[in-house]
């Protein structure tokens, strides 16, 4: 499939957008400065925290799973069996103590942290996937 190209600069800070590569959605959201601070506060509740399975792109082995900490890039596909994983802005800590924002699957209950790591103690095995992708431009993502 061809890459597909999605333009940052009208994305408000917290916000998700949804753009489809390859039949698949992929959630981008600009991360605001407290998400990604709270990244470091819960990784001994993670299953990956440094995200060492394989297949992914090398830059998503890190922290933010990024190229850019500002962009969170990854497939809206739980690793279960595929479901779209809800976006829980500010209200995530009825499902995590402690953690404000991040992702839970309607489906049977998976949580995701603001990076896509998966925290233990849930059916998802993998964090969700990262794909490839590239900012050829300040304001332009590409995907594929
Ligand atoms: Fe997401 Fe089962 S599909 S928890």
């Amino acid at each position: 499939g061809a890459p597909v190209e999605v333009n940052v600069s009208k994305i408000e800070p917290g916000q998700l957008i949804r753009a489809e590569w390859r039949g698949k959605p992929v959630y981008v959201i600009r991360r605001t400065d407290a998400i990604i601070e709270e990244l470091a506060g819960h990784e001994d509740q993670l299953r990956d925290p440094e995200s060492q399975e394989p297949q992914q792109p090398d830059y998503a082995t890190n922290r933010h799973r990024s190229i850019k900490p500002e962009f969170m890039v990854a497939l809206g596909v739980c690793t279960h069996l595929g479901c779209a994983p809800t976006y829980h802005k500010g209200d995530f800590e009825e499902k995590v103590e402690g953690t404000k924002n991040g992702f839970f699957c309607p489906c049977h209950g998976s949580k995701f942290d603001m990076a896509g790591r998966v925290f233990q103690g849930v059916p998802a095995p993998l964090n969700l996937v990262v794909p490839e992708h590239s900012f050829p431009t300040a304001d332009t993502l590409l995907i594929g």
